[in-house]
């Protein structure tokens, strides 16, 4: 069984293992090869720990995290906007799970979790950027139906990226479209 809950700071090496491990494989080619080869889960656990520590504070920053048995097998973050011209109160800035657990719900279920920490937080729309050629994590964003919010060039990595943005003007409609077909554990 797969249970979604908030991440602790224990979660940071787990965490620091599917953003290894996904980030590797679905941006090959997309991000600098440097950049990627250089995201270990040693490297990355402090900056999550830190993270989290941080998020403790902070409710409307917050990291959900998927897990089977003792394993991290996914996560998502989420947070008020930071970019004061995006069209949305909240961005889900990472949502990510590995490869062995996709095509069950489990991105979905962590969406919708995003979706109802938000309404919690009176952030009623919500959106997020995603590199322009990552085409898989776009059908997903467009199988829960989010909108097209334009374009713009950042970098990620040292090297600058089109990204398209997706957004739901109402987060009570990502909350119904995201709702799981697969029983996943309480959030
Ligand atoms: C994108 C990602 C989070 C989706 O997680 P997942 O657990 O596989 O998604 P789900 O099983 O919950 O799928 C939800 C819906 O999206 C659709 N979907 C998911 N991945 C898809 C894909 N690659 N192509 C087409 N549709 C896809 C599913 O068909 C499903 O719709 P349905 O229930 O109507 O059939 C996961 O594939 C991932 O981590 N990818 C690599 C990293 C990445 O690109 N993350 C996004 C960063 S912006």
């Amino acid at each position: 069984m797969i249970v979604i809950r908030t991440a602790r700071r224990t979660d940071a090496t787990g965490i620091a293992r599917v953003h290894e491990a996904t980030w590797k494989e679905a941006y090959n080619g997309l991000l600098d090869e440097a950049y990627l080869a250089a995201l270990t889960e040693r490297r990355l656990t402090p900056r999550w720990r830190r993270s989290l520590d941080h998020r403790a504070e902070d409710l409307d920053d917050q990291i959900y995290v998927a897990v089977a048995g003792k394993e991290v097998v996914g996560f998502v973050m989420v947070g008020a906007s930071r970019e004061t011209f995006a069209p949305w109160d909240a961005e889900i800035s990472m949502v990510y799970v590995l490869k062995e657990h996709r095509g069950v719900g489990v991105g979905r279920t962590l969406m919708k979790t995003a979706a109802d920490h938000c309404i919690r937080r009176a952030m009623f729309s919500g959106g997020l950027w995603v590199l322009r050629d990552n085409g898989p994590a776009r059908d997903f964003y467009e199988a829960l139906q989010g909108e097209h919010a334009g374009r713009k060039a950042d970098g990620v990595g040292g090297r600058v990226v089109p990204l398209v943005g997706y957004f739901w003007r109402d987060m009570a409609t990502l909350a119904e479209r995201a709702t799981p077909r697969v029983e996943i554990g309480g959030i």
